[in-house]
């Protein structure tokens, strides 16, 4: 029995996006361990406050009231962000270059990184600091980590699963074009057929990018470089384009982001949908769910066979202006802890970063889609790895968008995704 992933070649590797542009991390002072800031307040302990989006799976209230009821004089209070990605990294952003003591813990998308590491926010998970990762999954450990360092332990993963109604749909479909041809079922049951994230923000970079690496393309090459010009890539975001164009994609979904699609197909207005693995527990339990007993979930379609999706998940950081970072990382080592990972997939439906867990039988038991899950998760790929990432996540998603409007063609918006990637590290 396996006890940890196996990543195909192509896609274990961290795809590091190779950015020609000029050193530091921009505007941080080029310092990658957080200064001197880094070496403060490491054996103080206090109250302190977890900064984390929106607990849509309800798992991070009863979590700390379990760690304050055990730590009465280091008691954690629970920022809440938005729900929205751009929104949480816009907060975190502000809230590190002000130096705010009070961001003690957050939480951090695996795709900020880099960014906030290079920035020199983040304390440096080593030495009297470091958290163990044994046991965790690789990607989620490299995603956490920047330069050879940990600076983000690993939380929670996430993989994209293709949602079905299994009522109407007898076998999901594994290719992109064989749930293009189920969208009939749809048509003849009064409901549109499939839906993702597709409004302008870091989620509609997931799902183009799963779209474009699902046809066979990539948005870097082996050598980190972009590689949007290809036949592959234009194929990818053309079936979105298309999929707008005949309505197998509903119009409004180009203002979806995960709620809003999550919602719909709760309400048993999609066939289809690409979503993270929280959905399948809110799909279940919750009062209004008219797919309670209709979920089916399978890997993302592809060209000839399951599609790839994008890497993504949490991990929890230490800021380095934090007064209490004894707290902090007990703090940490608490949320990733074995009885906490097991409480998130138990209550939220969420990917644990444990390898193993996946293989737990009264885990399995409980919950039937790991398996489903730990290929989606086996199967992706990273979004690239930048300090530079905000304006990489741009070029995407402003290209992608144009294209999603009919306002370029695909071809277009994918050269000029290539063009904008190329520099988006000169300017930062
Ligand atoms: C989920 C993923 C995260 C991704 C975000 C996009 O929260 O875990 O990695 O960036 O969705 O909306």
């Amino acid at each position: 029995m396996k006890t940890r992933f196996l990543l195909p070649a192509a896609t274990a590797g961290i795809l590091a996006l190779s950015l020609t542009a000029c050193g530091g991390g921009g505007g941080g002072g080029g310092t990658t361990g957080g200064g001197s800031d880094a070496g403060a307040n490491l054996d103080s302990r206090g109250p302190i406050t977890y900064v984390q989006g929106k607990d849509n799976s309800n798992v991070v209230r009863p979590l700390i009231e379990k760690w304050n009821a055990a730590h009465p004089d280091e008691k954690v209070t629970f920022k809440e962000q938005t729900d929205q990605a751009d929104q949480q990294h816009d907060d975190l952003v502000q809230n590190f270059q002000a130096k705010n003591a009070d961001y003690d813990v957050a939480s951090v998308d695996v795709v900020w990184t880099a960014e906030f590491a290079a920035k020199g926010w983040l304390q440096p998970l080593k030495d009297n600091m470091a958290v163990d990762t044994k046991g965790m999954l690789e990607p989620t450990v490299e995603a956490g980590s920047y330069k050879g360092t940990l600076y983000a332990a690993p939380v929670s993963s996430d993989g994209g699963i293709l949602y079905y109604r299994k009522d109407l749909v007898p076998e999901a479909p594994k290719t992109w074009d064989e749930m293009m041809g189920m969208c009939s079922i749809a048509k003849q049951n009064n409901i549109a057929c499939y839906a993702g994230q597709f409004k302008q923000y870091e989620g509609l970079t997931v799902n183009a990018s799963e779209a474009i690496n699902s046809a066979g393309g990539s948005v870097l090459n082996s050598d980190g470089k972009p590689n949007l010009n290809t036949p592959e890539a234009e194929e990818g975001l053309n079936n979105l384009v298309e999929a707008f164009k005949n309505g197998n994609i509903p119009a409004e979904a180009i203002t979806y982001q995960e709620e809003e699609s999550r919602r719909a197909f709760q309400e048993g207005k999609l066939l289809f949908l690409r979503n993270w693995p929280y959905v399948y527990n809110l799909a279940t339990t919750e009062g209004s769910s008219q797919v309670k007993d209709k979920l089916g979930m399978a890997a993302l379609p592809g060209k000839s066979g399951p599609g790839a999706s994008s890497l993504g998940g949490h991990s929890a950081a230490i800021s380095v202006y934090s007064d209490h970072k004894a707290t902090a990382l007990d703090f940490v080592k608490f949320l990733v802890e074995e009885e906490q990972q097991k409480f998130f997939a138990t209550q939220g439906s969420l990917a644990p970063v444990f390898g193993a867990l996946y293989e737990d039988q009264e885990l399995v038991a409980k919950l039937p889609y790991l398996p489903v899950l730990k290929t989606s998760i086996e199967n992706a790929v990273p979004r690239p790895v930048t300090p530079f990432y905000p304006a990489v996540t741009q070029a995407i998603q402003e290209n992608a968008y144009a294209a999603l409007k009919g306002e370029k063609p695909a071809k277009d918006a994918l050269s000029d995704m290539q063009k904008s990637i190329e520099t988006a590290g000169a300017g930062s």
